[in-house]
């Protein structure tokens, strides 16, 4: 029987949190008794199919991020490599420490994020090489012009996103030498003729990009924690 190819998780964490306001980077925020990036790791650290993490920080916070990855990684931890100004540079750079014939980009910011949902981000990643998260929009949408948009058309992009290693790396190279920047890594292969398979998540992964993102955040991770306590109200 072949055996699957091995995945690592590259997951940038070397942004400022500008819209999030504090004073540290958002990642370091207390969220349930334990820094933002903890629940981030710990649901990759419990997918099996996730073999290796490579972290990206900020200059001055490789040691919190090693340190954050001995505790909530699972002894998985492989890499924290230095980001750049960019959350695209970022994860050029990670690319460095990956040695796995895919990879799976995941926001830090995206801690709501679970080993299920990994998991089947990683099986789709293996039968279509190229895939991102996408959720359909359910707000209806205008252009400032005031022009309604098609909603049927739209898909709000969010992470994991999922392609053979090599790819993305061409990918990048390319988008840099020509001046090419986004927040979106598929795009970068969509620029190269490439098409990215499209999965519609199958459980909320919200970002956390503004304070009240929290709450969402806090209600969803409680939700879970609780979960797996059967019959909780009768044991009080
Ligand atoms: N990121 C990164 N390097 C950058 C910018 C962003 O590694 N130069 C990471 C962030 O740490 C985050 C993810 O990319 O986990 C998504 O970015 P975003 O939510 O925009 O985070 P920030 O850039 O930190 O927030 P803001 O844009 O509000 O400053
Ligand atoms: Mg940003």
């Amino acid at each position: 029987m072949r055996t699957q190819p091995a995945v690592t998780a590259l997951i940038p964490a070397a942004g400022h949190g500008a819209r999030f306001g504090a004073e540290q980077n958002k990642i370091f925020t207390d969220l349930l008794g334990r820094p933002l990036l903890g629940w981030t790791l710990e649901a990759f650290a419990q997918c099996t199919d996730i073999a290796r993490i490579v972290l990206v920080a900020n200059e001055g916070e490789s040691d919190l991020l090693w340190e954050l990855g001995e505790r909530y990684a699972g002894g998985k931890l492989q890499a924290v490599v230095l980001g750049g100004s960019t959350r695209q540079e970022s994860v050029r750079r990670g690319l460095d420490a990956v040695t796995t014939e895919y990879v799976l980009v995941h926001d830090a910011a995206r801690c709501c994020i679970t080993p299920e949902l990994i998991s089947e981000c990683v099986g789709t990643a293996r039968s279509h090489q190229l895939m991102t998260l996408v959720r359909p929009v359910t707000d209806t949408l205008i252009r400032r012009s005031g022009e309604l948009v098609e909603r049927a058309d739209l898909v709000a992009v969010e992470t994991p996103q999922g392609f053979l290693t090599d790819l993305l790396r061409r990918a990048h190279l390319s988008a840099r030498s020509e001046g090419f920047v986004t927040t979106d890594d598929a795009s970068l292969l969509r620029r190269l003729g490439r098409t990215v398979h499209l999965m519609e998540s199958t459980s909320p992964n919200p970002k956390i990009t503004y304070p009240d993102d929290l709450v969402i955040a806090i209600a969803l991770l409680t939700a879970r924690t609780t979960a797996k306590l059967p019959f909780v109200s009768d044991a009080l």
